[in-house]
C-alpha cells in the first residue's frame, strides 16, 4: 500500500488526472493486482499524453513484474480529439519521451489504437533475450479516444488477449451520457466481472469453473 502511494505521488503530477486522484489511484491499484504468471505478457496503455499514467505503470512493473514491458499507443500530432477542443501535439510527445526515456522496457507506438490493432498480429519485440509477440496482455488501460464506438472497438479486439484474472480499466466512462457504463452494466457475460466507479469502468476477465473442476 505504501509502495503504491509512493508510485502515485511520483507520477500523478504528469497526468491529466490531477483533479481526480481517486481515478489514478484505482488504475494503479488494479494494475498491481495483475496475476503474476510465467513469461509475464506486456502491460498496455492506449492514450498517453504527457506520460503520467504510463510512468505509474512502469513503476508498478519495476516493483512487481520486472520481466515485462509497457506498450503505449498514442498518435499525438494534434489529431482532432473526439468532440473536445483539447489538442495533444508535439509538446506532449516530447514531454512523454523525456519522462519515460530511462525505461528500457517502454515501447511506444506513435499511431491510433485502430492502426495499432491492425498491425498487432504482425509485429514482435525483443526483451530478456527472447522474441515475443502481442498475443497476450497482462493489464490494459484504455484512456485514448473516449467515443463509445472507439472504446467498444478497442475492448472487443483486446479482451480476447487479456490474461485470465487480468484487469482492463477504462477511464472517463462517465462521458457521453455514461453510454459505456450502461453498456457494461447491462452486458451479461459470465466471464467478466464489471465494476463501475464514478468515472471509470473496471473489467476483470475470469472463467467460471466448469462442472468437473467445481
Ligand atoms: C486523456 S489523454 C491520456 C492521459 C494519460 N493516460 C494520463 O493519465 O496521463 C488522451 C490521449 O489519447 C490520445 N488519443 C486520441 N485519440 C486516440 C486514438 N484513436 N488512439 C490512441 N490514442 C488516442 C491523445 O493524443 C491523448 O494523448
Amino acid at each position: 500500500m505504501k509502495q503504491l502511494a509512493k508510485i502515485i505521488k511520483e507520477s500523478i503530477k504528469y497526468s491529466d488526472s490531477k483533479g481526480d486522484q481517486k481515478d489514478f489511484y484505482t488504475m494503479v491499484e488494479y494494475a498491481a493486482k495483475t496475476p503474476k504468471i510465467a513469461d509475464q505478457p506486456p502491460f498496455l496503455e492506449i492514450g498517453t499524453r504527457r506520460g503520467g499514467s504510463a510512468l505509474a505503470l512502469l513503476k508498478v512493473i519495476e516493483a512487481l513484474y520486472p520481466d515485462t514491458v509497457l506498450v503505449t499507443v498514442d498518435p499525438y500530432g494534434n489529431k482532432p480529439y473526439d468532440s473536445k477542443p483539447w489538442k495533444y501535439g508535439d509538446d506532449f510527445y516530447v514531454e512523454m519521451k523525456n519522462l519515460l526515456a530511462s525505461y528500457e522496457n517502454h515501447i511506444h507506438y506513435h499511431m491510433t489504437s485502430e492502426d495499432f490493432l491492425d498491425i498487432l498480429d504482425q509485429v514482435h519485440y525483443w526483451s530478456q533475450r527472447k522474441e515475443h509477440d502481442f498475443s497476450r496482455f497482462s493489464f490494459i488501460f484504455l484512456d485514448g479516444s473516449h467515443l463509445p464506438e472507439n472504446i467498444l472497438f478497442e475492448f472487443e479486439n483486446l479482451l480476447p488477449l487479456l490474461i485470465k484474472g487480468g484487469y482492463l480499466v477504462i477511464d472517463n466512462t462517465d462521458f457521453y451520457e455514461k453510454k459505456i457504463q450502461k453498456h457494461f452494466s447491462s452486458a451479461k457475460n459470465p466471464h467478466l466481472e464489471v465494476t463501475n466507479t464514478k468515472n471509470q469502468t473496471i473489467i476483470k476477465k475470469w472463467c467460471k469453473p466448469t462442472k468437473q473442476t467445481e
